[in-house]
């Protein structure tokens, strides 16, 4: 985790580097600092807590300047503290760096320095870089950090400046991410597009063992040996106006009411009259026919959307799925051939976790195929083929339209996998290709009862606990509703499937357990009549989601949310849209930092 950005050019460096690291607050946010080289002094402010208190500090001790180094922390080593906080510097205070990523063989390394009589100041495992930089140090400040590098074992994302070199930024990726942006006689480096967006929107994805070199006039990325190596420049498409609030409270709000477009967007250029385009899949017929099994590995909200993925690639391709939590997957011995296809699922494409997992897979000779909300990102660069969601930034931790865009693209994989291997013919791909259509306006319908799920919410602030039921594929949807209430209001929430709610749950539930279940028209309806039935003969409180125009739900339950009526096999996306909201409206009430909860971060990029 941790955000980093850099600037070299000609404006003030304190407010590209400020407005950049806002951008970054995703990714962590107990700390921050800067570091600005100016007439032949690094000024460095560090401050413990979010980053307006650095801003303020900023503002207070103003540092001028036009060269840079910002970053935004996490903490992996060492506790939140102006000490831990980045930059870190050397010895003598002539060189300083920010890092996203783990040190492994930080304590051998600074053992070994320590030894050699360097001072280290912080408990952060950054801080080695700081001063093997110092010792390799002769008269070349990319040739020190190139030799610095070869000693370090982990994860990096580097900045690095020095007094001994004060026209250039050296920066360097392994395994985190990195880009380097490119302005007119300006140069930027950062963790992620948007940071920079205000700024430029062309950008360079650096590779692992790739080193960049920032000058005014110019920039040059070497692999680590030194080879000097060609880049493409992406431009990227969506502008900074769509990474900001645009009149919402909070992130998380304005990314729900952005779903429908997400739907859209997702789907918009990939829906024929009877078939699906994804050529980006990559896969040559013989290679889809070929796919034995799919196995679906991904984290947290992704990896609900992967349970959601088993129900609709079994049943429209009727090929078998396992789902699996990457970071259980990728330490058993899963079995995996060339006939299997994995399937990576994450918004960010930076989860530690999920990219260990598709390598385990690739290792064993399966094809990856991965479902991906951040272009460029590093699990997409590791797969065969990535079916982006066209959701647009998302910045609130919470995630919400990379959920449905991902259930989107899910759609579309699953038709596609079923229509090219013959599991569904051309009459009922049309149908689904018209329900997929229905899904952005039945979707701006629940948005509509935004005021009433408010009122609800505010009534419900109070609980302590709260326990979410659903079946067969509304399964994950209970489980994601829960998630959403207890990451961003701290309010302990289970999800399960009901049938299993008699195996043990039910003794919980009294009058002070509220019981969300996902009541919609289903092959399992009257099972889930049954199980409101049973917490309703338990005082138990039910605030039930069922399709409009459903007469019956209302005679048991406490309160109905409706929803429209949609194929059961696409009502998740629907039925999550009002749990978001639920959650939201609850953490607000209860004065919770909605877009950054305590403990999380957008982008998990450390095991
Ligand atoms: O970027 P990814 O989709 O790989 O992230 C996976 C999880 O870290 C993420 O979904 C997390 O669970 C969110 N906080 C859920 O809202």
């Amino acid at each position: 985790m941790c955000g980093i950005v850099g600037y070299i050019g000609s404006k003030e460096v304190v407010s590209v580097l400020i407005d950049g690291l806002k951008h970054l607050e995703y990714r962590g946010y107990d700390s921050a600092g800067i570091a600005v080289l100016h007439n032949n002094t690094i000024e460095i402010r560090r401050s413990k807590g979010k980053l307006n208190e650095l801003a303020e500090m900023v503002l207070a001790q103003p540092v001028p300047g036009n060269i840079g180094l910002g970053h935004t922390r996490w903490a992996t080593h060492g506790r939140p503290s102006e000490e831990n906080a980045h930059p870190h510097e050397d010895c003598k205070g002539e060189i300083v760096v920010v890092h996203n990523g783990i040190v492994e063989n930080y304590l051998s390394l600074k053992d070994e320095l320590q030894a050699r009589g360097h001072v280290f100041v912080s408990e952060t495992d950054t801080e080695v870089f700081a001063h093997l930089i110092e010792e390799e140090f002769t008269d070349d400040l990319y040739a020190a950090v190139q030799r610095a590098l070869k000693k370090v074992k982990g994860t990096y994302a580097l900045g690095v400046m020095s007094l001994k070199a004060p026209g250039q930024i050296i920066a360097a990726r392994f395994d985190s991410p990195l880009i380097v942006g490119l302005g007119k006689d300006e140069y930027f480096i950062a963790s992620d597009v948007p940071a920079i967006l205000n700024h430029t929107r062309d950008v360079i994805f650096l590779d692992n063992g790739e080193i960049a070199v920032l000058k005014q006039d110019g920039v040059k990325i070497t692999n680590l040996d030194g080879e000097e190596k060609e880049k493409a420049v992406v431009r990227i498409t969506w502008n900074a106006a769509q990474a900001e609030k645009a009149g919402y409270r909070h992130f998380m709000l304005k990314e729900i009411f952005e779903q429908p477009i997400a739907i859209e967007d997702t789907i918009r250029t990939r829906l024929g009259e009877d078939n699906i385009h994804l050529e980006e899949m990559e896969l040559s017929e013989q290679q889809l026919n070929e796919i034995e099994k799919v196995v679906i590995i991904a984290c947290g909200t992704s990896w609900h959307a992967g349970l959601v993925g088993k129900f609709i690639i079994e049943e429209l391709a009727r090929i078998p799925v396992e789902v699996d939590i990457a970071s259980e997957f990728r330490y058993r011995s899963p079995i995996i051939s060339g006939k299997t296809l994995t399937l990576a699922i994450s918004q960010s494409g930076e989860t530690a976790d999920t990219m260990a997992g598709i390598r385990q897979a690739k290792a064993s000779g399966s094809k990856i195929i991965s479902i991906c909300n951040v272009l460029g990102s590093s699990i997409p660069r590791e797969s065969d083929g990535t079916i982006y969601t066209h959701a647009g930034p998302e910045i609130g931790v919470a995630s919400t339209k990379a959920f449905t865009a991902q259930l989107t693209a899910l759609y579309l994989l699953a038709i596609y996998l079923g229509r090219k291997r013959g599991a569904i013919g051309a009459e009922r791909t049309k149908e689904l290709i018209n329900e997929l259509r229905r899904l952005p306006h039945l979707a701006g319908n629940i948005l509509k009862e935004d005021a009433n799920l408010k009122k609800l919410a505010h009534e419900f602030s109070y609980y302590k606990d709260f326990l979410y039921l659903g079946r067969g594929i509304n399964y994950p949807i209970a489980l994601e509703g829960a998630l959403k209430l207890k990451e961003i209001s701290y309010i302990h929430a289970e999800g399960y499937p009901a049938g299993e709610m008699k195996h043990g749950p039910i003794a919980l539930i009294d009058e002070d357990m509220p019981v969300v279940t996902i009541a919609v028209h289903s092959k399992t309806y009257d099972k889930m009549l049954g199980n409101i039935e049973e917490v309703k003969a338990r005082d138990g409180i039910v605030i039930a989601l069922a399709t409009e125009g459903d007469t019956e739900v209302a005679k048991k339950a406490d309160h109905v949310i409706y929803i429209p009526h949609a194929m059961e096999i696409f009502s998740p996306i629907l039925t999550i849209i009002p749990l978001q909201l639920l959650a939201y409206y609850i953490a607000d009430k209860k004065g919770c930092d909605v877009d950054q909860p305590r403990n999380l971060a957008k982008s998990v990029t450390v095991e």
